[in-house]
């Protein structure tokens, strides 16, 4: 196995607290890291360096770990720019939509599917994108979840279940056997396929009683509870979230104080979704009161065509600084750590010895240039597990 050197890092941000500056954000100056494996095997001044099979030089940039996006729906055929105009013109935002990527999206084929994923994908890792969550939920027929499922399983290990993202239109006039059948018989073809099970539970999608009774279902299954939730209207989702443990609560617009003491005291990431926000001109939700509260905030970019047709996490982190309340810092804990922790995964998300190989290399001098630069291209190359994968190599 080939060990390698990445040195002549100006500004190092591991989310590692036991080392560098103490923040939370572990910083290093003049630093390096050695990989090997795949891992991180060693963090800390460049100058004491051991030596490497292999040795990369870079000039003083800065190095973040990979982000993690822990929300997306990554796998879907169409675009709705049409609607996103007259949102723009000033229809608001119902959900209604979702109708039109469904049709789309059955009646592409697997490749176009796969081949329009890819290119979403790319966008993602050239962005710094290391660890991607990818959600069902445009298929809301058996066959159609499971080809969702098997094709985000192409790209990823965080597959999620949204057969509840809204009851499709043949089933309108019989909610009830919708419900039945998403925690029946297409739960039971997605099980396999999927690490998490998710609901919109929100305003003209899935109430209370359905989303309990179909993650009841999920955990049954094997699964592992996220919820869409308090998105469009001040609902449920937060406190199920909380009742049964889930991951992670996504989108949170719409909190009571009772909703953001649960999620505390449960330990449930609120996930917030700015760029969802942005392209619908809603009010953003308030990210200082969940800090204070003592809820970990994660930051993903909810990539879908209809709320959020957006692969960049660099714009998310822009976005919660000027928007969310957060600073560069927290933004940017939020974006990779915080993902981590709205994945449950210990082992992505900081640099620390151990961990993934996984990082994104900044032409700057600082991650809050991340913030501070919104729109500029500054990632200039991603590595994950050790081996870079943007852009190719020779490519610069
Ligand atoms: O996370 N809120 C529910 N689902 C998506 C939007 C889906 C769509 O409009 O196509 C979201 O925002
Ligand atoms: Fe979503």
């Amino acid at each position: 196995m080939t060990s390698r050197l990445i040195t002549n890092i100006g500004e190092l941000v591991t989310c590692d607290p036991s080392v560098g500056d103490g923040s939370a954000l572990g910083i290093l100056r003049d630093a390096a890291i050695v990989i090997d494996g795949g891992v991180v095997a060693w963090v800390g001044p460049a100058a004491a360096a051991p030596a490497t099979d292999e040795v990369t030089d870079l000039e003083g940039r800065c190095v973040v770990p990979g982000f993690v996006d822990s929300h997306t729906h990554l796998v879907f055929a169409g675009e709705r720019s049409a609607e996103f105009a007259a949102r723009m013109a000033g229809e608001p935002y119902t959900g209604g939509g979702i109708a039109t990527t469904v049709a789309a999206t059955r009646a592409a084929s697997t490749g176009q599917l796969r081949a329009a994923a890819a290119k979403r994908l790319a966008e993602m890792t050239a962005s710094g994108t290391t660890t991607v969550e990818a959600k069902s939920g445009y298929g809301l027929t058996v066959a159609d979840e499971v080809r969702l499922l098997e094709l985000s399983r192409e790209s990823t290990a965080e597959t999620t279940f949204l057969g509840a993202h809204v009851v499709p239109q043949e089933y309108l006039r019989d909610r009830g056997a919708y419900v039945d059948l998403v925690a029946g018989e297409m739960l039971a073809a997605c099980a396999p396929h999927a690490r998490w099970i998710d609901v919109f539970c929100d305003q003209g999608a899935f109430d209370a009683e359905e989303t309990r009774h179909i993650l009841r279902a999920g955990i049954a299954a094997g699964l592992e509870p996220r919820l869409h939730g308090n998105q469009l209207a001040h609902g449920s989702g937060a406190l199920v979230a909380a009742e049964f443990g889930a991951a992670s609560v996504d989108h949170c617009n719409h909190l009571m104080d009772t909703d953001v003491a649960a999620l505390a005291c449960a330990g449930v990431v609120a996930t917030l979704l700015p760029a969802a926000d942005f392209c619908t001109r809603t009010p953003y939700p308030d990210a200082r009161r969940l800090l204070d509260a003592g809820v970990t905030v994660a930051l993903a970019t909810d990539c879908n065509p209809g709320t959020s047709y957006v692969t960049s996490m660099p714009l998310v982190i822009a976005l919660a600084v000027r928007e969310l309340g957060l600073t560069p810092a927290e933004a940017l804990w939020a974006a990779t750590a915080g993902g981590a922790a709205a994945l449950r995964r210990s082992d992505i998300g900081t640099l620390a010895v151990g961990s993934g190989a996984d990082l994104a290399v900044l032409d700057a001098p600082s991650y809050v240039h991340l913030a501070y630069r919104p729109g500029a291209p500054l990632v200039v190359q991603t590595w994950q597990d050790g081996t870079r994968l943007s852009p190719p190599r020779g490519v610069r």
